[in-house]
């Protein structure tokens, strides 16, 4: 059975390119990113994964870890890593897994057999300090992933998990954000001491909270 949203993130131990992990341990605290890419030496995933590499400090910024997966050997990432670095002109400094026996692959249901039976699609998630499902994202081999939209969701979930708002289509950081249809305008108007704009009863904006 697949993975959905608010489901408990499966632990598991595993083989990386840094040593050997544990998940959660891995996790600690922090946010996870855990995502996958088809293959080792391949073009698009070559720039995913120095995407990600560029992107280290606003991860870690967001107290978020990030961890890649495909099915290939310790051995092959290894080379492929030196290849990321000197092509996409970086140092990735987070994990790979070594996935060849699909372990991990099938716990998280990346293998989609009617796109490939033997590698995986380009599964993403992210995994709240709760260890839940926060998002699921699966993008095919042929499309590489946008990953300002991945920082800018968790921006979204960082921000969502601690006050009682959502954020509307399109939203980027330091935009104004929605109320929750949970809290009632009158209470809004204490919650959110910036204001509230009433568009409709259901539709009300107040500017992003945790913001000076
Ligand atoms: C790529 O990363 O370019 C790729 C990987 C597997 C299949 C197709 C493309």
């Amino acid at each position: 059975m697949s993975l959905r949203l608010g489901d408990i993130a499966p632990d598991f131990e595993a083989q990386t390119s840094l040593g050997k992990i544990n998940f959660y341990e891995y996790l600690g605290t922090a946010w996870g990113i855990l995502f996958s890419h088809p293959a080792d030496y391949t073009p698009v995933c070559t720039t995913e994964l120095g995407k990600t590499a560029q992107l280290q400090s606003e991860f870690g910024k967001r107290n978020t870890k990030v961890l890649a997966i495909s099915v290939d050997s310790l051995d092959r990432h290894a080379g492929w890593i030196k290849d990321i670095n000197e092509t996409q002109h970086v140092s990735v400094e987070f994990p790979i897994i070594a996935d060849p026996e699909r372990v991990v692959a099938n716990l998280y249901d990346m293998i989609h057999p009617n796109a490939s039976e033997t590698t995986t699609v380009r599964s993403l998630f992210i995994v709240g300090p709760d260890k839940k499902v926060k998002l699921i994202i699966t993008y095919p081999a042929s499309t590489g992933r946008n990953f300002t939209e991945v920082l800018r969701v968790l921006d979204s979930l960082q921000l969502t998990a601690q006050y009682s708002v959502a954020t509307p289509a399109d939203w980027k950081e330091g935009e104004k954000v929605i109320v929750a249809l949970s809290v009632s305008t009158q209470d809004a108007q204490t919650k959110f001491p910036k204001g509230i704009e009433i568009v409709k009863p259901y539709l009300r904006y107040t500017p992003q909270p945790n913001l000076a």
